[in-house]
């Protein structure tokens, strides 16, 4: 029997506790049980030198926090993927990266190995991302504490793709109408507090459906776009 292809994923970070819930309870879990990913987690202060295990120092220049220093980061993911290091996709957590996106997690789920560093203080030095040639990669426009929750962010977006870990309709038809934007989904019951399904969800007729949710796709994107592009306090159509 040939073995299915899966995906190996290694996270460097300063707090392996954050993940244990999350991966325990979600999607995440069940690619792993199913073999289809592998996750392990490193402490970046394992690579630490000094006595007080110190991950940061003051900025060079002057300015407010910390900055983690670059080597117990680069000597941790350097030990850790060894010979795979160049083979490997790494990706650096920073709100000032660029924006992750499905186009991505689609790449991702078809590689074999992925690394994922999460940033914490003010930031990481700048030749982290040199020295090892990794992706600078934000989840979105706002600043979070640290990489912990944008690398699990990821790491949901990669596993729900991996063969087998949700049922293939559900991703295939994402991939044909973009980036998981959606048309409305309705369940039993039909009518709901006076509001009732669409007669054309009811009808059996699967042409006629499929041109229905694909008008209403371009509608709730068109929707979604107004409200990025519009200006504070003019949210109205
Ligand atoms: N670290 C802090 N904020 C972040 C964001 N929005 N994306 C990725 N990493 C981050």
């Amino acid at each position: 029997m040939t073995q299915q292809p899966s995906l190996h994923i290694d996270i460097f970070t300063l707090f392996p506790g954050m993940f244990e819930g999350p991966f325990r309870e979600s999607i995440v879990a069940r690619a792993v049980e199913s073999g289809q990913a592998t996750i392990a987690l490193h402490d970046i202060r394992d690579w630490t030198h000094d006595r007080h295990r110190s991950v940061d120092d003051r900025p060079y220049g002057g300015g407010a926090g910390m900055v983690m220093m670059a080597p117990p980061v680069v000597e941790s993911v350097e030990s850790v993927l060894g010979e795979d290091l160049e083979k490997t996709r790494i990706l650096l957590m920073s709100p000032a990266g660029v924006r992750f996106t499905q186009g991505m997690a689609r790449e991702i789920a078809g590689s074999a190995r992925l690394a994922l560093i999460c940033g914490h203080y003010e930031g990481i030095d700048a030749r982290v991302e040199t020295i090892l040639g990794a992706e600078t990669v934000s989840i979105g426009d706002y600043v979070l504490t640290g990489g912990e929750l944008p690398a699990m962010v990821i790491v949901d977006a990669v596993a729900r793709l991996l063969p087998g870990v949700i049922r293939a309709e559900s991703t295939d038809e994402e991939s044909h109408e973009g980036a998981g934007v959606e048309y409305p989904h309705f369940t039993r019951p039909v009518e709901y507090r006076g509001e009732v399904v669409p007669d054309i969800l009811l009808s059996g007729h699967h042409q006629n459906i499929r041109e229905w949710r694909a008008a209403q796709a371009a509608e709730v994107l068109e929707r979604r776009n107004q409200r990025e592009t519009a200006p504070p306090g003019d949210q109205t159509e």
